[in-house]
């Protein structure tokens, strides 16, 4: 079975009530129950972690190196446009990696059309809220063949 391993940065915690304009009504659970969902489909299993402080994102990516993870899903929150230690555990790891956004983040503030996770990941899905989420999911496995 592909391991997927999803991740979640700062205040995603707070998805269902934050900001719905750009970020829907679906709840963080919602989210990963999509992914989760998805992933059944195509005999994958996910992993999910969301996390409020940065080095327990970088100390889960370390762990992914060895653990048998064998996909990552990003979406990094604020820290995508400039954790430069968040970008530099993404590219210590060698699995297939997609970074994620429910919103269109080239629509927005001009600080969110920077990524700097971007360019060691390869892919990135922004802007379909929650069905966004199978989308990672395909998109992981579609690596993972072009790989094999
Ligand atoms: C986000 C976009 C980021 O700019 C923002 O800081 C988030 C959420 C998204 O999913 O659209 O926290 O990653």
């Amino acid at each position: 079975m592909v391991r997927i391993l999803l991740l979640h940065g700062p205040n995603l915690s707070q998805l269902g009530t934050r900001d719905p304009a750009h970020y829907g009504t679906a709840t963080l659970d919602d989210v990963v129950r999509a992914a989760r969902q998805e992933a059944l489909d195509v005999g994958a299993s996910v992993e999910h972690l969301q996390t409020e402080l940065e080095g327990e994102l970088v100390t889960r990516l370390h762990a992914a190196r060895t653990d048998g993870t064998d996909a990552v899903i990003v979406n990094a929150g604020a820290w995508t446009h400039y954790s430069y230690a968040i970008r530099d555990a993404l590219e210590l790891l060698e699995v297939p990696k997609v970074e994620l956004h429910l919103s269109h983040v080239h629509a927005r503030e001009p600080f969110r059309a920077t990524s700097v996770i971007a360019a060691v990941c390869d892919g990135s899905i922004a802007g379909f809220g929650i069905d966004g989420y199978p989308l990672a999911v395909r998109a992981t496995l579609a690596l993972l063949t072009r790989r094999a």
